[in-house]
């Protein structure tokens, strides 16, 4: 042991004695002004015949510009260490409690490298180093005592690279985040005891270990096999619990309309015929919706039409929102219509100005033109089944897929059949004996001498109305004159409605402007074509 120090003196006192004046400089400043003395090589030479046993003796070839660099770390980190007397020794390493250093220091791996034998005890703890096991320090082999509790290492413990420290006695590694390993079977760590890992993830104590391991096998199995359960059952009952982009968009499974009718509450049933039940259900979102549960075998091609349907949007139609197609449950899901029927409109006692019916026929126009772009959608147009919204805006309901029946003239019929029982309010299936062609028939006896005899007096019309009335008679009466080749288009309908809505819009705010001397207010988009 004498011996050591004594060489690690010759050492310092060469570098000392040359340097002292520049010492009181960082580590860094030094480590990059200094400069070895010349006759650096011969003092080197010269340790090592004496006590062949220092680590650069055995480095070859040697680098002494290195060795050097190594001598003045040494220097600066005994006298950081308080060692009493560094020109005589160097014997622990003490960097407790000391932050700002120690990454410094770590980082010089020159000097563990060359480690001087006098170490015996190296302290790091309390630091806060966060950072894998600095593994530089276990060069150091010849020490007794390391002391690395309160840090945050964390990663492996490198336990072959402890084997070389056959002197060492105390062993900290408490407080710090190494990745969970048992070293209870390495022979190496069997002179320690369980105070030198407390907090560490390490495990000195086997069984515990194995009760983790065991746990963590059959644990993360169960927990894995519960997680896909528990997806399954939302893909495949619920998927509205799913996140909004996993969601499948349109499809509804029978849980999610059970949980949206309380169950097929008969609250919830609104209207039953032979094949249909109609439940009004509530999402989870809040959203209103009709659900028209079929039951039997009567609509096989009922689901391939509603993939159709979906895809329609249009401020006039029933938006369809999407299907179950379950072996026990068949639906369709509308959005739910708060609002009548066009015929229930026209049947009730109140006034139902001309204004209004022209509104509620121009949103029928804009949606029939937007259904041109799909002609494989045919549609029911009549009063029955054209819904109306809290203002006024109709919506048309009952599309038919692929319906060969539907032609463009039996649209065009079906839409004057509609116009006229809009301006007479008569139900044509109800009140003719040969229905439709009974009631045309009937419009067109009293035309165009007569119509004040047929139009509906509850529309109220003055001279200027009146005028547009007929001329929609007229219209009518072309649209549903199938004989003649006169039968007017969709797109000369749209242009004559709209037309005729502007000016009554026109009028309303003269009158309005007239009774509250304020402009008429109320604005309706045109549907540009
Ligand atoms: C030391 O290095 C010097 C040159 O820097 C050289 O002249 C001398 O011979 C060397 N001495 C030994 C013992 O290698
Ligand atoms: C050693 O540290 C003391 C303060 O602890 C300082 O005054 C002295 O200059 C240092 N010596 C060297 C050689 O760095
Ligand atoms: C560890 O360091 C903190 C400050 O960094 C200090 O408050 C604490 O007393 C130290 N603990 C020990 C055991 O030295
Ligand atoms: C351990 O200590 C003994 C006696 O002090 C010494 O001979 C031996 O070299 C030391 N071992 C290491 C690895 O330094
Ligand atoms: C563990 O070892 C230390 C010294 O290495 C000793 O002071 C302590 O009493 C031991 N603890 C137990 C529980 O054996
Ligand atoms: C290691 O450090 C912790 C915390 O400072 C302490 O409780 C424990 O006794 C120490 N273990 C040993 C073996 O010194």
């Amino acid at each position: 042991m004498a011996s050591l120090s004594t060489t690690f003196i010759l050492l310092l006192v060469t570098v000392s004695a040359s340097v002292s004046a520049a010492l009181s400089a960082s580590v860094i400043e030094d480590l990059k002004s200094l400069k070895p003395p010349h006759d650096f090589n011969t003092t080197i030479l010269k340790n090592c015949q004496h006590n062949p046993s220092l680590r650069y003796c055995s480095s070859s070839p040697m680098d002494l510009d290195e060795i050097f660099k190594s001598t003045i770390v040494a220097s600066h980190l005994c006298n950081e260490s308080k060692n009493p007397n560094c020109v005589e020794s160097f014997p622990k390493i003490d960097l407790q409690n000391d932050p700002k250093m120690v990454p410094l220091y770590l980082s010089f791996n020159f000097f563990w490298k060359y480690c001087p034998l006098s170490i015996l005890a190296i302290d790091l703890s309390n630091n806060s180093l966060r950072s894998n096991f600095p593994v530089d320090v276990l060069q150091c082999t010849q020490i007794q005592a390391l002391d690395m509790s309160h840090n945050n290492l964390f990663g492996d413990v490198p336990i072959e690279s402890f084997s070389p420290l056959t002197n060492l006695t105390l062993l900290n590694l408490s407080y710090n985040h190494f990745s969970e390993s048992k070293i209870s079977d390495i022979p190496f760590f069997k002179r320690f005891n369980s105070s030198s890992f407390l907090h560490s993830g390490l495990l000195l104590d086997g069984k515990k270990f194995r009760i983790k391991a065991v746990l963590l096998l059959v644990g993360f199995p169960i927990f894995v096999i519960l997680m896909v359960c528990c997806l399954g059952w939302l893909c495949f009952r619920r998927p509205d619990f799913l996140p909004r982009m996993l969601r499948p968009k349109n499809r509804f499974t029978p849980a999610m309309l059970k949980a949206a009718t309380n169950g097929f509450s008969k609250k919830s049933l609104m209207g039953k015929s032979e094949s249909v039940d109609i439940y009004l259900g509530t999402l989870r979102d809040g959203a209103d919706v009709r659900i028209e549960i079929y039951r039997g075998e009567r609509h096989p091609t009922l689901i391939d039409e509603c993939k159709i349907l979906v895809q329609l949007c249009h401020k006039n139609l029933v938006n369809v929102l999407g299907w179950c197609n379950n072996r026990r449950l068949k639906a369709i899901v509308t959005e739910w219509m708060e609002g009548e029927n066009l015929e229930m409109w026209l049947m009730g006692s109140n006034i139902t100005p001309w204004s209004h019916r022209l509104r509620i026929l121009m949103g029928v126009v804009e949606g029939m033109c937007y259904l041109e772009e799909w002609p494989e959608v045919g549609y029911d147009l009549r009063t029955s089944s054209i819904l109306l919204s809290n203002n006024l805006e109709a919506r048309i309901s009952r599309f038919k897929i692929r319906d060969q029946s539907s032609s463009r003239n039996r649209k065009m019929y079906k839409f004057g059949v509609l116009l006229l029982e809009m301006l007479v309010n008569r139900r044509p299936e109800e009140e003719f004996e040969r229905g439709e062609a009974g009631f045309i028939e009937y419009i067109r006896m009293h035309y165009p001498g007569n119509l004040q005899k047929v139009i509906d007096q509850k529309m109220e019309l003055t001279q200027n109305t009146f005028d547009q009335a007929k001329q929609a008679i007229g219209l009518g009466l072309m649209c549903t004159d199938a004989s003649s080749n006169q039968q007017v288009s969709l797109g000369q309908v749209f242009d004559i409605m709209s037309r005729a809505y502007q000016s009554c819009r026109v009028l309303a705010s003269h009158n309005h402007e007239r009774l509250h001397s304020e402009r008429g207010k109320g604005h309706r988009r045109m549907q540009s074509r």
